[in-house]
């Protein structure tokens, strides 16, 4: 049996994919799995054609390898792959229609606003700007609509600072999700399809050095204190871990995801945004999850692979 894991691509989350293939990788030879690294490029069709891996692990980040891309084509090849399918993917990648779906369903999100590029040209910018920050308030953090690793993400506590954090964020795509700024506790809650349904690991409670966690915060070793598990009331405990399997079910998530929230200090619970192919790498929050869970990395993916071929 050989396992593809497909990591690399072409979104700016290349790095952190080369560096969760990687991982994951040498995770699964560990349990015994063999295992062939693909950097996925322009033959990746025909060499998924030609060699027919017995199963596919994603570790693909950003754009193509979180927005249904992949997963429609290993869908029209027929090869098992793990996590979820190309319609749950998609709808998960974007945040504003994640957000939507979770509050419909009377979870908390931050009030956010939906701003395409073109709001500003037609619209004034100054003028749609002032009225973002009448609806919202400041400070405000301000994401691209569909991205990931905090790329383009930008806090704001200052008017005067928005044109220049709109410019920021528009470089990394064509929409902006504005957001209130929840203060309070950052935790990250990864969910494990098991016998029994979807289930949450122990809740990872993040801490930048910085205060902000931003792209060299997440992936530089140091920069960021981490809890696992968090230090959480059991009933916030609980709540994130409700939060984070609401998530996956109403999203019709499949075998992995992350979910990451905000808990205020009155003890909201915040839904931030879920992640269908979460981080690996050596600073990245889904391994310090299993380990807090007492499971290692390749352990669980190998069981996910399983279920994959089942
Ligand atoms: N987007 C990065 C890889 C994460 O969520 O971990
Ligand atoms: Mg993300």
């Amino acid at each position: 049996r050989t396992v593809a894991v497909l990591s690399g691509g072409l979104s700016h989350e290349r790095d952190v994919s080369l560096r969760s293939g990687r991982r994951l990788s040498t995770a699964l030879r560990a349990v015994g799995l063999t295992v062939d690294e693909w950097d996925t490029d322009g033959t990746l069709l025909t060499k998924l054609s030609t060699q027919k891996p017995d199963a596919v692990v994603i570790a693909l980040h950003g754009g193509e390898g979180e927005n249904g891309s992949i997963q429609t084509v290993l869908e029209m090849l027929g090869l098992p792959f793990v996590g979820a399918d190309s319609h749950a993917c998609r709808r998960a990648w974007d945040k504003p229609t994640a957000k939507a779906e979770l509050s419909r369903s009377g979870l908390l999100t931050p009030d956010w606003v939906v701003l395409p590029h073109s709001t500003f040209r037609e619209l004034g910018a100054q003028a749609v700007l002032d009225a973002m920050v009448a609806r919202l308030g400041l400070p405000l953090m301000l994401k691209p609509d569909q991205g990931g690793s905090a790329l383009g993400a930008q806090v704001v506590r200052d008017a005067a600072d928005l044109p220049a954090a709109m410019v920021g964020c528009l470089a990394y795509g064509d929409t902006v999700l504005a957001e209130q700024f929840i203060e309070g506790t950052e935790v990250a809650v990864t969910v494990i399809d098991g016998a029994h349904g979807p289930e949450a690991l122990p809740a990872v409670e993040i801490i930048p050095e910085g205060g902000v966690y931003d792209y060299t915060s997440r992936y530089t070793a140091g920069l960021t204190n981490f809890h696992a598990p968090a230090r959480l009331t059991p009933a916030a405990a609980q709540g994130v871990a409700d939060l984070a399997v609401s998530a996956h079910r109403l999203l019709g998530l499949r075998d992995v995801s992350r979910t990451d929230a905000v808990i205020t200090p009155t003890g909201d619970i915040h839904f931030l945004e879920v992640n269908v192919s979460p981080g690996l790498t050596e600073t990245s929050l889904l391994p310090m999850a299993t380990e807090a869970a007492g499971k290692s990395l390749g352990e669980i993916y190998a069981e996910l692979i399983d279920r994959a071929l089942t």
